[in-house]
């Protein structure tokens, strides 16, 4: 008897976690942090600072420009959007002269053009930016946001205690939870608690949160980029088994397109994140975004990889000086044969691309009738490449070769 209770009680605990349906797939969509940061300065800078209505510019350019179409559909707020304090009522307020028609309507902007609406706050005292944060407030906060209208939530936890999450998070996920309103939540619980020494609970992260942040910040560069990939590939152990349907890591935002990254760089990010099966959140001033990286943000092979419905995180299976190369289980699969999208990066600066010849079964590509090999940057097809045939590419300092290998199909 007392066992039933405790499997009762595991049961109804395990429903009563996340469960919320949503981000079968990586979330997909737009983010202010990497390129709009904290900037408040309307009135010198009305075209970007952070207010209604650069969220509405990049909605429109969302619509206007095919993202939505493509799977972005999320238009997210990041730090700095509150007043710095609650109304008389206790519940948090935008600035009003940077919103001033409210982030109701702000998310009624969004719902009308077929967008979700998204959000930041911080599990603490105040946020990283020192804006009011959720502390003391949670039901109140998470009740405010499902009135708004709000969709996504990204709960940061700066001004926190690491100790604390372990049980905050769960508890503004059950307020959220709790208000009715669907909410994908964006959790940074085990990026502040590694950085403290505290090993995260992932079971309990995974059943919280739809993606976590597990890393540092990105930031507009070649090697902040590289050190994520790095962090990603040297812990993949660990890492990769958290991921699947409904709950993702989360490596930070996309920065293709800004000022850091060359054109060679960009594709290895799209291409990467993509394998790694990594929220794609553009950070990016989409007004103004030259042709070239706009064609990799919306390269739909690469799309298709990331939101494969098997939901399977990828891996680096091979390492050796500058190459790597790193794999992901995807669709079509054939009698329990899983097709594979391929990433071959060159790490390396010394200008001239690496000649890299991939032989699919030692890296774990064993179908017997081989696979069909299809360019996903350039579309070229290869073929029909045996398990013990091989491939030779030339890949670009920095840059990658993105191949799908589809099961051949009796
Ligand atoms: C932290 C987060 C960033 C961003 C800033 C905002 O550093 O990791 O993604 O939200 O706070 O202040």
């Amino acid at each position: 008897m007392k066992v039933q209770v405790l499997v009762c009680m595991v049961m109804v605990g395990m429903v009563a976690a996340l469960d919320n349906g949503l981000a079968r797939t990586p979330p997909m969509g737009w983010l202010a942090w990497e390129r709009f940061r904290c900037n408040i300065d309307c009135e010198n800078d009305p075209h970007n600072c952070i207010s209604e209505s650069l969220l509405k510019n990049m909605a429109d350019m969302m619509v206007s420009e095919g993202y939505r179409d493509l799977g972005y559909n999320v238009v997210s707020l990041d730090d700095c959007w509150p007043a710095h304090e609650r109304d008389q009522d206790g519940k948090l307020q935008p600035d009003p002269q940077r919103f001033p028609s409210g982030l109701g309507a702000l998310a009624d902007y969004m719902h009308e053009r077929g967008l979700k609406f998204g959000i930041y706050e911080d599990y603490g005292t105040l946020t990283c930016g020192g804006y009011p944060g959720i502390l003391g407030h949670l039901e109140t906060d998470a009740q405010t946001f499902a009135d708004w209208g709000v969709d996504y939530v990204k709960l940061d936890g700066c001004n926190a205690d690491p100790k604390d999450m372990d049980e905050g998070y769960p508890s503004f996920g059950d307020y959220l939870n709790k208000t009715g309103r669907p909410m994908v939540y964006s959790c940074s619980w085990p990026v502040y608690q590694q950085d403290s020494g505290i090993t995260p609970n992932w079971t309990s992260i995974i059943e919280t949160c739809n993606l976590w942040r597990n890393y540092n910040d990105i930031q507009d560069s070649w090697s902040s980029v590289a050190n994520i990939i790095n962090h990603y590939g040297d812990n993949q152990d660990k890492i990769v088994p958290n991921a699947g349907p409904g709950h993702w890591n989360d490596p930070d935002m996309l920065i293709i397109g800004n000022f850091g990254l060359s054109y060679e760089q960009s594709k290895t990010q799209m291409a990467i994140w993509a394998v790694m099966a990594a929220p794609l959140l553009m950070s990016v001033d989409l007004r103004d975004l030259r042709e070239e990286y706009k064609a990799i943000l919306q390269n739909k092979a690469l799309i298709a990889v990331n939101q494969d419905e098997l939901g399977i995180q990828g891996r680096r299976v091979y390492k050796a000086g500058h190459t790597e190369m790193w794999t992901r289980p995807i669709t079509p699969v054939h009698e329990g044969n899983r097709s594979y999208a391929l990433v071959v990066l060159n790490q390396g600066s010394d200008g001239t691309p690496a000649m890299v010849t991939v032989k699919p079964s030692s890296l774990g590509l064993t179908y017997p009738a081989g696979y069909e090999v299809v360019d996903l940057y350039t579309n070229v097809n290869h073929g029909t490449v045996l398990p013990d045939g091989q491939l030779t590419f030339s890949v670009n300092p920095s840059g990658v070769v993105v191949t799908k290998w589809q099961v051949v199909m009796p």
